[in-house]
């Protein structure tokens, strides 16, 4: 029986890149059958609520979601939906994967992966102001968490993925000389959990000298695993050393739940344009279809992307060309075929 998914479009380019997405899904094979929810700006709209309940019942029954960027109002307004997801189904590890797809960039031939822990470090938001002589924000707190259960369940992850995807060697990037006691606890659990996977080369470094040798050196790297923050800013010059974020996937992953999304937002500056380049979720659905024992499908997609990317007549103006959502979505589809 076909495997049943929640998706939501979500905002700005969302329902573009995500007609576009299941078009590819369609025309590949995938064995997939999909409730569509709202949730986002969107939802606010039609039901007065960005995170519907319908959507949770939904999301909670199936455990898998493919998911369109959500726009979240910066300062005031509702939380960032993501987070509200993340948290709700603890989808601990966000997994980051980037892939030299366009040639003639900066490298060729990038192929590394990033494993973010997703529900602790400083982005738990425990935060607040001190006042002092009068002024209430004269200072400001925030409290960076890690727990060894969070940081041994990623690190774990992070060998389990390289032992599944045939890679090689795991880097923990940390700032433990600094931050002696949280990055300290998350370095000892890595150098714990590590012995446990002799066939995986390991070592640890410092964030701020890894982020250099990223840009020196890529290839000296395989799957990278750090906390949560580090993970985000990390992440980001990773999409960067492969042009960006048009290509970049993202899976959250939790004991019995994930979702997949893109890693850009809803991009409001063109939405509606349809010109929207649907590559990075279409490429968090082929981790879906991974997840989901659909690999042989999903290798079949990003043949595909290579073979259309690389040959250049239908490239989205992102990636330099002049192709539209439709006509590289067909184009998709036809190298499918
Ligand atoms: P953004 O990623 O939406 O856009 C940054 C730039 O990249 C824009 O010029 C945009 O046109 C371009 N771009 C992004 N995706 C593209 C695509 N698929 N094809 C072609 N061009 C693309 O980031 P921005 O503008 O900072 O955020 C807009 C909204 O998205 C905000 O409300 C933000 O909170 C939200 N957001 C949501 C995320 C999510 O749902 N996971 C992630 C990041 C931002
Ligand atoms: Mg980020």
């Amino acid at each position: 029986m076909a495997q049943t998914i929640t998706v939501i479009p979500g905002d700005g380019i969302g329902p573009e890149v995500t007609e576009a997405t299941l078009e590819v899904l369609k025309a590949a094979g995938a064995d997939l059958e999909y409730d569509m929810q709202l949730a986002g700006l969107i939802a606010l709209k039609e039901v007065r609520n960005p995170l519907p309940q319908a959507t949770l019942d939904s999301a909670e029954k199936h455990r898998l979601l493919l998911k369109g960027p959500l726009t979240t109002p910066s300062g005031s307004g509702f939380r960032s939906i993501n987070v509200e997801l993340r948290k709700a189904f603890d989808l601990y590890a966000n997994v980051r994967p980037v892939r030299t797809i366009v040639p003639g960039g900066r490298y060729e031939d990038i192929d590394l992966v990033l494993i973010r822990e997703n529900t602790e470090g400083l982005y738990v938001g425990v935060e607040h102001y001190i006042g002092m002589h009068g002024d209430p924000r004269a200072a400001a707190e925030s409290v960076m968490i890690i727990t060894r259960f969070g940081a041994e369940r990623v690190v774990r992850y992070a060998f389990e993925y390289a032992q599944k995807n045939g890679r090689k060697k795991v880097t923990l990037a940390h700032k433990a000389n600094i931050l002696k006691y949280t990055q300290g606890l998350f370095l000892d659990v890595g150098h714990e959990v590590a012995k446990e996977y002799p066939d995986i080369e390991w070592e640890d470094r410092i964030i701020d000298a890894t982020a250099m040798q990223l840009v020196l050196d890529p290839y000296r790297f395989d799957v990278l695993v750090m906390e949560n923050m580090f993970g985000d800013i990390l992440s980001d010059l990773m999409a960067g050393l492969v042009g960006g974020l048009g290509f970049a996937p993202a899976g959250n992953i939790g004991t019995d739940a994930a979702m997949f999304e893109a890693v850009h937002g809803s991009a409001p500056d063109i939405a509606g344009k349809g010109i929207a380049n649907p590559t990075s979720l279409l490429l968090s659905a082929c981790l879906l279809l991974e997840h989901v024992d659909q690999a042989e499908t999903a290798q079949r997609i990003r043949d595909a992307v290579d073979t259309v990317v690389q040959e250049g007549t239908a490239r989205t103006v992102d990636m330099g060309g002049k192709a539209n959502t439709k006509e590289y979505t067909a184009a998709l589809v036809r190298a499918l075929a």
